[in-house]
Parts: structure tokens; sequence; C-alpha cells
């Protein structure tokens, strides 16, 4: 199952490494912040089609074209480009991120950084590993001295929801946060021990699945906002090395 995962992920990010400040169309999904270029629904038409020729049976979660349920125990959840509003924009930060759910449960996940060409997968189970490497949260036990890393979601002008307050409360205490612009990678940092958390909300399935079991066979603990364990409809993310989690989550509540 890992192997296919990555053999897809590998091939959707070679179609976005092309793609890449090509004269590609763009259009607004709603609001003219959130974007969708053709070069997304390319790659998430190549990852579907592979899917359907391998493991017709299964069921399907992915951003651009939604669910195709089936009765199958496995579901696949598929971001075929996340951080497209980098991408759009020239910024080299994005990644392909797919994750698959056995009944309820995430076997396996792959996250592709595309222009650092650095494939990040883990099963559960197995460990989590960059390019073959195995990865570890890191140690960093004092707010005051991590690197921590959030995103904010595309509807915050309407719905603030305390995002700036949070913002605010991790800036005054951390060494430094910073905003990438894609979940999936923001993810696989905490598990190669970059960052010590990433906390972030209205996240979708697709942007978390392979990232959450990443970072959790790194060591790392994920959940939301209120401690519990992740599911795809979890909307409130907090991933951390695990020591910073308890502290992480105080200073989310203070700022609520
Ligand atoms: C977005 C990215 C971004 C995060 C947004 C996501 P997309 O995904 O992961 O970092 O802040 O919440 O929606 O739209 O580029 O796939
Ligand atoms: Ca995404
Ligand atoms: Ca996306």
């Amino acid at each position: 199952m890992l192997n296919k995962i990555t053999e897809i992920a590998k091939e959707a990010g070679e179609i976005i490494r092309e793609g890449f400040e090509s004269n590609f169309k763009i259009e607004y999904k709603g609001s003219v912040t959130n974007l969708v270029t053709e070069i997304d629904k390319k790659s998430e038409a190549h990852i579907i089609d592979f899917v359907r020729k391998e493991f017709p049976s299964h069921s399907i979660m992915a951003e651009e074209s939604g669910k195709d349920f089936r009765s199958s125990e496995y579901v696949w959840f598929i971001d075929p480009l996340d951080g497209t509003t980098n991408f759009a924009h020239g910024l080299p930060i994005f990644s392909v991120s797919i994750g698959v759910r056995k009944n309820d449960e995430t076997i396996a996940g792959a996250v592709y950084d595309v222009m650092r060409d650095k494939l990040y997968v883990a099963e559960l189970g197995g460990g989590s590993y960059e390019n073959g490497e195995k990865l570890s949260v890191n140690s960093t036990d004092k707010i005051e001295e991590s690197l921590l890393v959030t995103g904010f979601p595309y509807d915050i002008s309407r719905n603030p929801d305390k995002t700036i307050e949070r913002f605010v409360a991790f800036l005054k205490r951390a060494r430094a946060v910073r905003r990438l612009g894609s979940a999936a990678i923001d993810f696989c940092y905490v598990a190669s021990g970059v960052f010590a958390g990433f906390w972030e909300t209205k996240l979708s399935p697709w942007d978390f699945v392979a990232g959450d079991l990443i970072v959790r066979e790194a060591g790392g603990i994920v959940t939301d906002f209120d401690g519990k364990n992740l599911t795809p409809s979890s909307v409130r993310i907090l991933a951390s090395n695990g020591i910073l989690h308890g502290e992480m989550m105080k200073l989310i509540r203070e700022a609520e």
C-alpha cells in the first residue's frame, strides 16, 4: 500500500513541478482568497485515475472532486496540491498529500514536498521517514525555545474565530512563529524536528490525514484543541513534539 501511495504522490509531484511557473489557468473557489489552478485538477485527476485502476473498490475523498464512496473499509484522502496560493504566486512551497484510512484508522500516508524533492511517509506502527531516513520529533521542552508554525483559514476576514488572538499569544511566547502555506508540509516539519509544534483551524481531512500519521509515527502527538484524537471531521488541529502539547493546548484555551 505505501509503495503505491509513494509512487502516485511522486507522479503527481512531477505534474506539479512541470506546471510550476507555467501559464496555468486560475479559478476562484467562492472567494478571491481561495484559488484552484488547472494544475490542482490535473494532479487530482491523475491520482484518482491511479486509485481507480489499482484499488477499484476503495472509497475516495478528494479536495477538488469530492466524495466517491464505495462499500469498502478503505478511504483515500487526497490533496492533489497543498499550498495552491504559494503555487499560484510562484513561491516554491507546496506538496501532494495522500492518506489512507481503514476502518476508521489511518494506516498509511505520504506527503511529497515537490520542489525539495522530499518524500515523507508513514505506516501505522512502522515509523516515519523522509527520503528513507527515519524521522523523530525534537525534544524542545520550553515554548520560549520553540520554532512553531501555523496557518490561517481562507475565510479569516468573515470568521476570525480568535485566530489572531491565538497567533499573538504564541508570538509573544515562542522563539518564532512561521506561516508556510502548506499544512501538509507543516506536519512533516514537526515530524522531522524543525518545528516543535503546529496549530491551525478549519483544516479539511485531505490536509491532515497523512500529516497526522507522519507526526505520530515520529513520536509526536496530534489532537484537536480539546486533546481528542483526530477524526476526518476534526477542524481545530494541534500537532507537537508531545512534550509541549499540554502547554500549547493551555495557551490556545487562554486565547479563546
Ligand atoms: C491550504 C494550505 C494552507 C492552510 C489552508 C489550507 P490548499 O490548502 O494547507 O497552509 O493554511 O488552511 O486550506 O487550499 O492550498 O490545498
Ligand atoms: Ca490543502
Ligand atoms: Ca489543495
